[in-house]
């Protein structure tokens, strides 16, 4: 057992959440300005596999911690999968996970955590899991978490690119012609990904017709962004931006809190804002002029974001 150090960034979908799950692609991208890290410390024999969390002040071991505890799906399911996939037991190491990624709010906390904890465990047993094999791992977890994921947090996450999505196809790595820059604004209020992937299943339930036709348009906005970020006509992706939103709160995702804040961005200059992830709370996204950047992020703070991000999207990160 050696030490390791293993790290995993958030993610933002810009087009195509929700859809994305009924089989639309999607449109998501990494935000390395956020991340959760795990070390791994080699303990003394028999003292198995620790899994220590300052930031919320937990401690839990695997093998002992119950499965109904509040942080076991988050801190200790991950290295059960990761274990089992190995074909290892349980290491006597101490890992120490922090993020700063909050959780609950469309960032990829869930996802980001268990590659970085996935990671750590593999290369301090000396194992190293490679992308392609940690991907389907993480998406195990996710399953856990979500029901039903469509698996676009994890590819993105895990493989750390700008990804062009579809349920049931390989993803599909695209280009960033020119960079553009985007304020990712959190609303403060937590909002499970389950809960409102599935009342939008519900929703469809209830009016396949009518939710099935706002699922489409949301798939040809998701293509016809990837086909703009290609070429460089980037100017094109505000007014789809402010069209992917209006659909989202067709599907009963958007709160007051994100309408306000979106509505904030766009009157101080941004070109367009939308909800990202799985809505009804987290975070919303305006895509900006590098210098209107801080007259919007100004103007989402008085509106009530308690945190705004500034990132620039490009190739590579
Ligand atoms: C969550 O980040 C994105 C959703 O589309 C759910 C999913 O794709 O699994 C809401």
């Amino acid at each position: 057992m050696k030490r390791a150090r293993a790290a995993a960034p958030g993610k933002i979908i810009l087009f195509g959440e929700h859809a994305v799950v009924h089989g639309q692609p999607a449109v998501a991208v990494p935000l390395f300005a956020v991340q959760a890290t795990a070390t791994a410390e080699p303990a003394a024999p028999g003292s198995g596999l620790t899994v220590y969390a300052p930031d919320i002040s937990q401690t839990l071991h695997a093998g002992t911690a119950a499965s109904d505890d509040p942080y076991y799906d988050a801190l200790i399911y991950p290295l059960d999968v990761a274990l089992d996939a190995l074909h290892l037991p349980a290491p006597d190491l101490t890992l120490t996970v922090h993020s700063t990624i909050p959780v609950a709010s469309g960032l990829g906390s869930g996802a980001a955590l268990a590659a970085a904890l996935m990671r750590v465990l593999s290369q301090a047993y000396e194992r190293p899991l490679t992308n392609d094999a940690l991907n389907p791992l993480v998406y195990e977890v996710e399953k856990h978490h979500h029901g039903t994921p469509s698996g676009i947090d994890n590819t993105v996450i895990v493989y750390e690119q700008p990804v062009f999505f579809m349920r049931g196809h390989s993803p599909k790595a695209f280009t960033i012609a020119r960079p553009f820059t985007l304020l990712v604004a959190d609303t403060g209020h937590p909002s499970p990904t389950h809960i409102a992937v599935s009342e939008v299943r519900r929703l469809y339930e209830s009016g396949p017709h009518r939710i099935a036709a706002v699922f489409t348009r949301i798939g040809e906005i998701a293509q016809a962004a990837r086909q703009s970020i290609e070429s460089g006509r980037i100017e094109a992706l505000g007014p789809l931006m402010d069209e992917n939103h209006a659909l989202l709160r067709q599907l009963t995702v958007s709160s007051e809190a994100l309408d306000r804040l979106c509505q904030a961005a766009r009157d101080a200059g941004a070109a367009g804002a939308k909800l990202s992830g799985g809505g009804r709370g987290g975070n919303m996204i305006a895509w900006v002029d590098p210098d209107q950047a801080q007259v919007v992020a100004d103007a989402l703070r008085r509106a009530g974001a308690v945190r705004v991000i500034q990132t620039t999207v490009r190739q590579g990160g």
